[in-house]
Order: structure tokens, then C-alpha cells, then sequence
């Protein structure tokens, strides 16, 4: 944590007061709990205390996702759904949806001209995420998201970006390029600061170190009981554990993992000792999960109903957050544009 907390890009909020929050999700299907704990659940927090903007970043799912732009309305909508059951509350966070913001593009073409490609190319994200997706080429597009990630976040004005650990090194791009175009165009963009959530990740049902849709191995928000249960009856745990009277291993269990992130310091502890002391079996573990789980989705579910009941309400706060949005971003873009001295107009 200390080489995190001495990272420039790192934000430090005994330090400094900052102000716009600005944090995003790709369309890409239904939000599960591994986005609840290692950013839903921060951002409800933040929404008190700073003005908070999240996006839902269309554009970008595409870079993945090109295949199919017909199915990013449908997500969307989801993901708006899940944000608004979790505790996203439209009256403090404004949430917008990135395409109809065309202020970014522009802005990600004149952010281009700063970047060269080898870092993108090195970016470890990007990477990594072309490995796990099995990626041989690299489109234009993906090697250049980072960069529209710069447009997002100068676009708005924000200068805290709640991210996992895996978004630093986009924040630290963004940072160069903000400052390269505050240089050389003598303009005033803010520089953005990661807020980095400590328990970014959740491992996957089948212990896989991350829960991901793209494995398959996730529970989501919007999930029945019945399917929860289900999920968690099959989820790995210690493998050499057969008879609930053998001692086990928390540290290796998956069901354990989640009580550490779901349940309270009692049962966390209770758990823990009676694994490895053979006195609970995984049967009774899971269902002791289950319950806690349940708990946590009920009150979401009637959120969750109440905008399904009501789907223009969600359409109304997506289109309100866009509009009030794009008044900043229209902005922004004049003062760049202004700064570069190419602010024509027809008149
Ligand atoms: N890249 C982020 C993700 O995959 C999503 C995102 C898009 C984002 N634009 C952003 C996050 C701006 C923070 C700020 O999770």
C-alpha cells in the first residue's frame, strides 16, 4: 500500500479536498457482486460527499464489444438499473450516457495527437486485458481507449476517479496528457487523482482470482435466490476437505473469501475458526452466506422493481444526467478548442 499511497497520480483525501468524481462502467450485461464490492458500494459512500458523476461508457464497451452495438441500449438500461438498486441516488450522482456526449470524441481526437503508441502498446492494462481476451492484433480503437478515458474524465472537469488498482495506469496517462495539453496550449484542464479502493476484487465462484462475466463464474445483482443458492452450493472450496469434520483451510475457500467481504466481524471470525477446527461443514458455511447475501440484495430488489415497474423514470434520469452533463463537457470543449486557437465559427 505504501508504493500505491507515494504514486503522484494517487489521490490523498487527508491532503487535498477535491471535488468531481467521475466513474464509469462499460455496457456490457447485468452488474454482478464483484462490481458491488470493488466500486458500487464505494461509489454510494462517495455520492455524500463529492458531486458525482458516473458514466456509462457505451463507446468504450465497444471497443471490445463492436460486434454488437445493437445490445448496448438493452445494457444500458441494466446497468442504469443496477446503479439505481444498489443506492446510486439520481438526486446526488448524475449519471450520463458517453455517446451522447460527442464532446469526447472530439476531445479523444485532440488528445491523440499527444500520445504515442509504444506506451499504449507497454500500458499494462491494456495488456493484460488483450492477453485474457486473446487478442493477437489490436485495433485502433482498444490500443487507444485509454486515451478517450483522458476525454471522459478532462471532459468533465473531474478530479477523483474511484478506481480499482488495475485503472492506475490509465490514470497516470491521463495525468501526462492533461498536463502535455495544458503546456503546450496554455489551457487549463484538471489533472485527475485515483482514489484506489483497497478491496478492489472479488475471486470467481470457481476460484478463479477474479468474479467476471466473461467467465462465467459470477454472481449477479440482479440474480434470483433460487439461482444465488445454486451458485453458491457449486462455488469451490477447500478441495481437500470431504467430511464436514475435516480441518479446513479458510484462506483457500472461496465461500470464505466472501464471507470476508459480506459478513459482519462475528461470523467472519466464527467461520474462520470453525473451518479450520472441522466444527462447520461447507453445506452449512455456504448456507450461512446465502443468508447474508440475501440480505444484502432484498432492499435493492425493491428498488430494482420499482424502476422496472417505472422504465421511463430510468430513461428520464439518464436523459436528465446527459443533458446537465453535456452543458459541462460543451464547455470544456470550447475552452480547449479556444486555447488552441481553432475556435472558428460560422457567424
Ligand atoms: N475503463 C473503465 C472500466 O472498464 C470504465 C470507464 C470508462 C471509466 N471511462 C471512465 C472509469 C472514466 C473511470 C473514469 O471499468
Amino acid at each position: 500500500m505504501n508504493s500505491i499511497k507515494e504514486n503522484a497520480a494517487v489521490a490523498d483525501e487527508s491532503k487535498f479536498e477535491y471535488e468531481r468524481i467521475l466513474t464509469g462502467d462499460r455496457p456490457t450485461g447485468p452488474l454482478h457482486l464483484g462490481h458491488y464490492v470493488g466500486s458500487l458500494k464505494n461509489r454510494v459512500r462517495l455520492q455524500d460527499k463529492y458531486e458525482t458523476f458516473i458514466l456509462i461508457a457505451d463507446i468504450q464497451a465497444l471497443t471490445t464489444n463492436f460486434e454488437h452495438p445493437e445490445r448496448l441500449k438493452e445494457n444500458i438500461f441494466l446497468v442504469a438499473l443496477d446503479y439505481l438498486a444498489c443506492g446510486i441516488n439520481p438526486n446526488l450522482s448524475t449519471i450520463i450516457i458517453q455517446s451522447m456526449i460527442p464532446e469526447i470524441a472530439e476531445l479523444t481526437a485532440f488528445f491523440s495527437m499527444l500520445v504515442s503508441v509504444n506506451p499504449l502498446r507497454h500500458n499494462p492494462t491494456i495488456k493484460t486485458e488483450a492477453k485474457e481476451r486473446g487478442y493477437k492484433e489490436l485495433t485502433y480503437g482498444f490500443l487507444g481507449y485509454p486515451v478517450s478515458q483522458t476525454a471522459d474524465i478532462a471532459i468533465f472537469k473531474a478530479d477523483l476517479i474511484p478506481v480499482g488498482i488495475d485503472q492506475l495506469p490509465h490514470i497516470e496517462l491521463a495525468r501526462k496528457i492533461v498536463r502535455k495539453f495544458n503546456e503546450l496550449y496554455n489551457c487549463n484542464l484538471m489533472k485527475p487523482f485515483a482514489l484506489i479502493d483497497k478491496f478492489s476484487k472479488l475471486v470467481g465462484l470457481d476460484g478463479n482470482l477474479k468474479m467476471s462475466k466473461s467467465y462465467g463464474n459470477a454472481i449477479n445483482l440482479s440474480d434470483n435466490f433460487d439461482l444465488i443458492k445454486t451458485k453458491i452450493r457449486s462455488a469451490l472450496t477447500d478441495e481437500n476437505r470431504i467430511h464436514p469434520a475435516d480441518k479446513g483451510n479458510p484462506e483457500i475457500c472461496t465461500i470464505y473469501s466472501y464471507h470476508r467481504a459480506f459478513s459482519n466481524e462475528n461470523l467472519i471470525r466464527e467461520t474462520e475458526y470453525d473451518c479450520k477446527n472441522g466444527k462447520i461443514g461447507c453445506v452449512k458455511c455456504k448456507e450461512n452466506l446465502f443468508k447474508i447475501i440475501k440480505e444484502l440484495l432484498e432492499p435493492m430488489n425493491e428498488r430494482r422493481s420499482y424502476y422496472l415497474n417505472n422504465k421511463d423514470e430510468v430513461w428520464d434520469i439518464l436523459f436528465t444526467g446527459t443533458k446537465k452533463a453535456g452543458l459541462i463537457a460543451s464547455d470544456t470543449l470550447r475552452e480547449a478548442k479556444e486555447s488552441m486557437k481553432i475556435s472558428y465559427s460560422f457567424s
